[in-house]
C-alpha cells in the first residue's frame, strides 16, 4: 500500500527530534520549556482578545513558540559559546512574552490612530539591552531581529512601527559596546534616542506626514530612547543578584583592589595578595591576546586564593624562613592544601560573588595531585592513595578558568627558577604547560594549541620584566621534573 506523505507530520517529527535532542544534549530541565510556553500562552490570550481571526492568532503564536525554543537550545551555542542556563532562559522567555502583550494592548490603544507608530509606545531597547549586558551582545544582535520581526508577523506592528522597533532594538543591542560604568547606559540611552528619531524622521517623509505631527513623534521617540537606558540603570542590579551574573559593569566594581574582601587579603596574607595581584597581571594580557574575556581573567585571579586566608601561614608566599609544614605530617599539609580551594569556593558563594567566579576558584588546581607532599607521604607509608592528595576541583572548563590556573602555576613556578632570563622562562612555561596538558588538565577548556603558544608568549613577556624573590620549599631544586609538578601546590 503506497502512504501518503504529509509535509505537516515530517516537519513536526523534525522539529520534536531537534527539540529533544537539544533538550538532551544540553541537559536543560523540561521546566524552562513549559513556562516559556505558559509564557506565550499568556500573550496569545492577550493577542485573541485583539484580534478578529481568532484561530489565525493562535495559529501564529504557536509558530513563534516553536522557532523561539528552537532558537533558545541553538541560539545559545551558536551566539554565546554556551547552553544558556534556565535563568537565561526563563529572563528571555518573560521579557518576550512581556513585550508582546505590551505590543498587543498598546495596538489596541492606538486602534483609531493612523499617524502614531504602536513601537514608540514600547522599551524594545530595554528589551535588548538587558540581555545585551545579562547574556552577550550578540545574542542580544539576534533578538533584535526576532522580537519587531515577532510583532510584525503577530499583526501587532504595520511597517513603520516594524522599522523604528528594529532600528531601535539594533543599535540598542550595540550601545553599550565597551561600555564599562553604569553611567553609560544613559549614554546609551542618548543614542538610542537619536536612533529612534532618525528612524521617525525616515517613516514619516516616507508617509508623506503632515509637519504639525513632527514635534510631538521626534520627542516620543527621543524621551522613549532615554527612558530605556534610564530603566536599564534601575532594573540591571536586581537582575545581576537574581542570575549571579558576570557582568561588565559588575567585574569592574570587584576589580577595585580596595574592595573589602581584597583589603583582607592584604592585611591578612600579603604574600598572597602579591601573587594574586601577578597572576591577574598575567591572565588579563593571555586572554586578551586570545580573544576571552580578560576581565573575567582578572577578577577570578584576584579572588582565585581568598581560601588561604584562613591559615595564610601555610601557604610558602606568606613564609618567612619557618615552613609549618616542616613539623607537621605530608598527609595533613595535603589537608591543609586541599582545602584552601573549597574554603575559597564557600566565601566566593557566601559574597554572592557571579558564577564565573566561583568557577575560577573552584578550577585553578584542577583534579592534580600534591606531588611534593605525595612523594613525602610514599616515602613514609606502604600504601598512599592518590585521591587523598589530589585537589578537589574539576578541570577548567572556560578558557579564562585555562588561563588562570596557567598563570598561577606559572607565576609559582617562575619565582622558585634562580636566573630568570627570558630563553629560561620561556623554557620553564613551555615544561609546565605540557604537564598541564599531560595530566589532563586542560582537556575541558576548548584552548587550541596555537591559544597555548600565545598564553605561553604573553605570560614570557609579562614575567620576565616583572617578578618577586619567593621563598623555597626544602628539596626544591632537586631536580626540574620534580620541581614542575610540585609548583602546583603552591598556586
Ligand atoms: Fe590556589
Ligand atoms: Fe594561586
Amino acid at each position: 500500500m503506497k502512504t501518503k506523505f504529509n509535509l505537516w507530520e515530517a516537519c513536526v517529527r523534525v522539529y520534536a527530534n531537534v527539540i529533544l535532542k537539544n533538550i538532551k544534549d544540553a541537559k536543560i530541565s523540561p521546566g524552562p520549556v513549559v513556562v516559556t510556553a505558559a509564557a506565550f500562552l499568556i500573550s496569545s490570550f492577550v493577542m485573541i482578545n485583539s484580534e478578529k481571526d481568532v484561530s489565525g492568532a493562535l495559529g501564529r503564536m504557536l509558530l513563534l513558540l516553536m522557532l523561539y525554543i528552537l532558537f533558545i537550545f541553538i541560539g545559545g551555542i551558536k551566539l554565546v559559546g554556551r547552553n544558556l542556563h534556565n535563568s537565561e532562559i526563563y529572563l528571555l522567555a518573560a521579557l518576550t512574552s512581556l513585550y508582546i502583550i505590551a505590543a498587543a494592548l498598546a495596538k489596541n490603544l492606538l486602534v483609531n490612530n493612523d499617524f502614531f507608530p504602536v513601537s514608540i509606545l514600547l522599551p524594545t531597547a530595554l528589551v535588548i539591552m538587558l540581555p545585551s549586558i545579562l547574556i552577550g551582545p550578540y545574542l542580544a544582535l539576534a533578538w533584535a531581529f526576532a522580537l519587531p520581526l515577532a510583532g510584525f508577523l503577530l499583526g501587532c506592528f504595520d511597517m513603520p512601527a516594524y522599522i523604528i522597533a528594529l532600528a531601535s532594538g539594533i543599535v540598542a543591542s550595540r550601545a553599550l559596546h565597551n561600555a564599562e560604568r553604569r553611567i553609560d547606559l544613559v549614554k546609551a540611552g542618548v543614542h538610542i534616542a537619536a536612533a529612534n528619531c532618525v528612524a521617525v524622521i525616515a517613516v514619516m517623509l516616507m508617509r508623506h506626514l503632515p509637519v504639525k505631527e513632527y514635534p510631538f513623534l521626534l520627542f516620543c521617540a527621543a524621551f522613549n530612547g532615554i527612558a530605556s537606558g534610564m530603566l536599564v540603570l534601575g532594573i540591571l542590579p536586581l537582575l545581576e543578584n537574581g542570575l549571579n551574573a558576570a557582568t561588565t559593569f559588575r567585574l569592574i566594581e570587584l576589580s577595585d583592589l580596595n574592595a573589602p574582601l581584597i583589603r583582607r587579603l592584604f592585611t591578612i596574607a600579603p604574600g598572597t595578595y602579591s601573587h594574586s595581584f601577578m597572576v591577574a597581571q598575567l591572565a588579563e594580557a593571555a586572554c586578551q591576546e586570545i580573544g576571552a574575556n580578560s576581565l573575567l581573567a582578572r577578577v577570578g585571579a584576584y579572588y582565585h586564593d581568598i581560601g588561604k586566608m584562613e591559615q595564610p601561614e601555610y601557604f610558602v608566599e606568606n613564609q618567612a624562613g619557618y615552613n609549618k609544614h616542616d613539623a607537621i605530617p605530608p598527609r595533613l599539609s595535603a589537608t591543609i592544601l586541599r582545602s584552601h580551594v573549597k574554603l575559597g569556593v564557600e566565601k566566593a558563594r557566601g559574597m554572592k560573588l557571579p558564577k564565573q567566579v566561583v568557577a575560577i576558584i573552584a578550577e585553578h588546581h584542577g583534579n592534580s595531585v600534591i606531588q611534593f607532599f605525595y612523594h613525602k607521604a610514599l616515602e613514609q607509608e606502604k600504601e598512599v592513595s592518590v585521591e587523598d592528595f589530589s585537589y578537589p576541583g574539576n578541570p577548567p572548563r572556560s578558557r579564562e578558568s585555562a588561563v588562570v590556573m596557567l598563570a598561577d602555576t606559572s607565576e609559582a613556578a617562575v619565582r622558585t627558577l634562580e636566573k630568570k632570563s627570558a630563553t629560561k622562562i620561556e623554557e620553564f612555561i613551555q615544561t609546565l604547560i605540557t604537564s598541564k596538558l599531560e595530566h589532563g588538565q586542560l582537556a575541558e577548556s576548548d584552548l587550541t594549541f596555537r591559544d597555548l603558544e600565545t598564553i605561553k608568549k604573553a605570560f614570557v613577556r609579562v614575567l620576565a620584566s616583572y617578578y618577586h624573590s619567593r621563598i623555597e620549599y626544602p628539596k626544591e631544586n632537586k631536580e626540574r621534573k620534580e620541581s614542575v609538578s610540585t609548583t602546583a601546590e603552591r598556586g
